[in-house]
């Protein structure tokens, strides 16, 4: 693989500021944010003064503590537009999630808010070792999902050349790839493997597709398929984090340099780490619900927002903004099985190491003699003995997880793909929705 580490003087001054420096900018602009939120946004108001705190209160960064959480049900409960902080007439983009599990969520965003979103999203693709002159195929989805355009701001922002290909079209998606010679293709880790699955039924060697770089991110994915994913394509592969409700893609990278976890862009987003079950702030090094409060946005400012996501913090290595570690999975997505805990991720990286097995899984929840059953849907190779790998899985399972897995092993393409985000669990349990 090619080095892709950054020269001297590439970086921002502020990716290499001490952490005295990064704080002080912190603790002014959150600030700012706090009384932003406050002064323009009703439901803030309203949640500080039942907490019977003021923006007056932040004296520190440790401060933030006293302030109440904000959750996806006070989005929802604010649709479309009440959480704006700016008047509508100078919000120049919204996105919002699908909705498919009830009321949308919508975000807006003001012109200098796209500004910086482009600056932290370019330097998430400078970290991923891409400079100008790279050709990027962007296959996020373009539209309400913050993936597509998010990327695109930054790519554009950088001097990267940008093929906007959206998802979807496999054969065209390796097609662009080799004609335009595509250095760098930000994609989700799962559609990435359908790639893989099209470079391989064209009799195309992936290894050497003009490929360096692919920037993966909007699910939860291992560090064994990171390995799997460099290996079959020769290329770095780095993790990329964000959501739509602290801005989009773009709020955490990882440096090709090192890959050991998400730098977070702390001059803009200021993480905590929770106890999920007791709100409680933990210190840096323990695991929790991550928590974000925005510290520049104009349109669409967020406090101390529980995002679901499982991590912990680290200090910075590449850079001296703090590190998150590779998610582990959302506190929604953990199945609860005869009392062990299990994340989807745990289930991938088993899957990875049956080497007659396909990457692609999907696990089904249903009730077998009134007791949580699991059936992991993977499928075999061309040419392999389905038994033999199914049973191998389910030991892995069980050894290394601890949970007796039905493991139903199909042909290859059965398993459904995704051309975003993949589904990994479907319920279909009595009584479950
Ligand atoms: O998925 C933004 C994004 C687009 C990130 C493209 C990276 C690349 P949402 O649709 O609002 O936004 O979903 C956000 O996706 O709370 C996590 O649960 C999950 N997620 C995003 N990135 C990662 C990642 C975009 N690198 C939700 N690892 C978040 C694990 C991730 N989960």
């Amino acid at each position: 693989m090619l080095d892709l580490s950054p020269k001297s003087g590439e970086l921002e001054a502020i990716e290499t500021a001490s952490r005295d420096e990064i704080s002080a900018l912190q603790l002014d602009r959150m600030k700012w944010s706090i009384a932003h939120a406050y002064n323009n946004v009703a439901h803030y108001k309203q949640s500080f003064d039942a907490a019977g705190v003021h923006p007056d209160d932040l004296k520190s960064l440790a401060d933030l503590a006293k302030f109440p959480f904000t959750l996806k049900q006070d989005l929802r409960d604010n649709y479309p537009f009440s959480m704006f902080a700016v008047p509508r007439s100078d919000v120049v983009r919204i996105h919002a999630s699908s909705g498919t599990t009830g009321q949308p969520t919508v975000v807006g965003y003001t012109q200098k808010d796209i500004d910086m979103w482009a600056d932290v999203m370019a330097r998430c693709l400078r970290a991923s070792g891409l400079r100008k002159g790279d050709v990027l195929q962007n296959a996020y989805g373009y539209g309400l999902f913050t993936g597509g355009l998010g990327v695109h701001g930054g790519a554009e922002k950088m001097g990267l050349t940008v093929v906007p290909v959206s998802g979807g079209m496999t054969e065209r998606q390796v097609r662009l790839i080799e004609d335009f010679e595509a250095s760098g293709i930000t994609v989700t880790p799962s559609y990435m493997l359908s790639i893989l699955d099209e470079y391989r039924k064209q009799g195309r060697d992936p290894r050497k597709s003009p490929l360096k770089v692919g920037i993966f991110g909007a699910e939860p994915w291992t560090n064994s398929m990171r390995m799997e994913i460099e290996e079959a394509f020769d290329m770095h592969a780095v993790d990329i984090y964000g959501l739509s409700e602290v801005m989009g893609p773009g709020v955490a990278n990882e440096c090709v340099e090192s890959k050991d976890g998400l730098h977070i862009w702390e001059d803009h987003f200021y993480p905590e780490v929770i106890d999920p079950i007791s709100g409680e702030v933990l210190p840096d090094g323990e695991s929790g619900e991550l928590v974000f409060t925005s510290l520049t946005k104009e349109a669409f400012p967020i406090i101390r927002y529980r995002t679901r996501d499982l991590t912990r913090l680290l200090a910075g290595t590449a850079r001296s903004m703090r590190r998150m570690e590779k998610i582990t999975g959302r506190s929604d997505d953990m199945m609860i099985l005869r009392g062990v805990n299990v994340f989807p991720t745990q289930i991938e990286e088993q899957v990875l190491r049956v080497d007659d097995l396909a990457t692609h899984f999907q696990v089904e929840l249903t009730n077998k003699e009134r007791m949580d059953h699991m059936i992991v849907h993977v499928e075999k190779l061309e040419n392999t003995s389905d038994v033999a790998a199914g049973g191998k899985l389910a030991e892995l399972i069980k050894a290394n997880i601890g949970i007796s897995a039905e493991i139903q092993v199909g042909e290859p393409g059965s398993v459904a793909r995704s051309q975003g985000k993949a589904v990994r669990i479907v319920d279909n349990r009595k009584g479950e929705s």
